[in-house]
């Protein structure tokens, strides 16, 4: 076995991937034009794109790639008594103190033991509060009163509205145990730490899948989708040597969870949860059987009308920090003085072909003479079909660094020769090599680059 990586040895950093990032229109910073909005960001017309491309990813590996998993949308907003049910009103805290001086707020459990001790702030020194459970859900008011019965949360994870619906699915769709309901949506949680860019936010996306299973078959069903998450990321093109498992221990379980692991990725920062996979065991619907007064047992109709509550493995990743995780795998920086372009450096996201938000990027090496005209002619083809990008301005070696920053893994350069022979050259993003190719055969081309795309670095 390859020894583990102790730290981060490409050249990301936090600071290089969050001013790319606003570079390029990939992420920007909430409301900056006001100072911005801390835990919260926006994404760029290539951000949403990488993120769709994420998300469409995910869904097709969960739903469409397995006959036993249906998609949900569930709304934000739910009824107040599912999160005193799930458990979340009472349990979903983090222990803070605040320092009396500066009025910084901490989580206890984030700052050096010696000051939490002598109750001494980290950063100036002064004295800190008692160390208090703060809740993480974000909470507000529903319809034109504000007092006690108006109260509703934002929902802090998308599990929940899965669980309250799995009853309607079961009926409406005809699903037997074991089966599995798969949801993307918006996520809240009032976090106090909030740095390292869009790693840790208040508004995020999760990518989560709940799988009922007959009791006493979850060992095996947890097993079962540690290996197939971990596939995924293979799969993804993922450098593997940058994930690996963490299981919780007892101080970090979550309170719904019998067992549960993390995997983790390396970041700039250091190695930290990218998804999450629990065995919830019959915990959440329980808890809502005794809370709702519904009977939300599972009689198997192949097994004499056997009853019985399905246990639950969640697989539970961040849309958004997938995204920022792909990032930080797809970054390079590169000396590219010896491929006889320009003599210098160049900042490169070598992100899979299929998640690029840009495919193919269409280049007139001059704007006049007809190659203009022709390279708009050949875009407009190629857009049936892929995201293209269309770019006239500037020398030739400045556009390519540019859709080398982007992440485009092709160009397709229009110049003299292509209007005498109808060829074009089309470079790869990797390698920078170019070809000469017939235009008539450019569209097949990329879509066999695609399939047989492998990284190089
Ligand atoms: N339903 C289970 C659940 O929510 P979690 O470990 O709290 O479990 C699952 O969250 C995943 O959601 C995490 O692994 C992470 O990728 C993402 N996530 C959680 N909190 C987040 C936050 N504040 N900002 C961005 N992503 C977050």
């Amino acid at each position: 076995m390859s020894q583990e990586l102790t730290e981060y040895q490409g050249p990301a950093t936090m600071e290089k991937i969050t001013s790319l990032a606003k570079r390029r229109g990939f992420v920007f910073q909430s409301s900056e034009i006001y100072g911005g909005q801390s835990g919260a960001w926006d994404y760029g017309p290539l951000g949403i794109e990488l993120k769709n491309r994420i998300s469409r990813n995910w869904w097709k590996e969960m739903t469409q790639l397995h006959d036993d998993i249906v998609g949900l949308d569930a709304a934000i907003l739910m009824h107040p008594r599912v999160w005193e049910a799930s458990g979340h009103v009472e349990n979903f805290t983090d222990p803070l103190v605040d320092c009396k001086k500066c009025k910084s707020r901490f989580r206890a459990d984030m700052i050096p033991e010696e000051n939490l001790a002598a109750k001494k702030c980290p950063d100036c020194g002064g004295e800190l509060t008692d160390t208090r459970k703060f809740n993480l859900m974000f909470k507000t008011h529903i319809g034109a009163l504000e007092d006690e019965s108006s109260v509703i949360y934002l929902r802090p994870e998308t599990a929940q509205g899965i669980y309250v619906n799995y009853k309607n699915i079961i009926q409406s769709n005809r699903m037997k145990v074991p089966f599995g309901i798969a949801q993307i949506g918006k996520a809240f949680r009032n976090e106090i730490v909030t740095k390292n860019f869009i790693f840790r936010t208040c508004e995020f996306e999760q990518m989560e899948m709940q799988y009922f299973v007959k009791p006493g078959s979850d060992v095996e069903w947890f097993n079962e989708w540690k290996k197939r998450r971990w596939a995924y990321y293979e799969k993804m093109g993922v450098k593997m040597d940058h994930l690996r498992w963490h299981q919780h221990g007892p101080d970090e379980l979550a309170h719904y969870a019998k067992d549960a692991y993390d995997i983790q990725y390396l970041f700039p920062m250091g190695w930290r949860e990218l998804e999450g996979v629990h065995n919830r065991s019959d915990y959440d619907l329980t808890r809502h059987m005794q809370f709702s007064g519904k009977d939300l047992q599972y009689i198997d109709q192949d097994n004499n009308n056997d009853r019985y509550i399905p246990f639950i493995i969640e697989t539970s990743a961040g849309l958004t920090r997938t995204l920022l995780m792909v990032l930080c795998d797809a970054y390079d920086e590169e000396k590219v003085a010896d491929k006889g372009n320009d003599d210098d450096w160049r900042t490169v996201l070598r992100f899979h072909p299929s998640l690029a938000p840009v495919t193919v990027a269409v280049l007139p090496l001059m704007k006049k003479d007809g190659l203009a005209e022709m390279a708009k002619d050949i875009q407009h083809e190629l857009k049936q079909d892929f995201s293209t990008d269309y770019d006239q301005s500037g020398a030739i070696g400045r556009r390519y660094r540019r859709q080398d920053e982007a992440g485009t893994p092709f160009c397709v350069t229009v110049d003299y020769e292509s209007k005498d022979n109808n060829t074009v050259t089309l470079r790869f993003r990797d390698s920078m090599e170019q070809v000469r190719i017939p235009r008539a055969e450019l569209a097949e081309r990329i879509r066999k680059e695609i399939k047989a795309y492998k990284r190089i670095k």
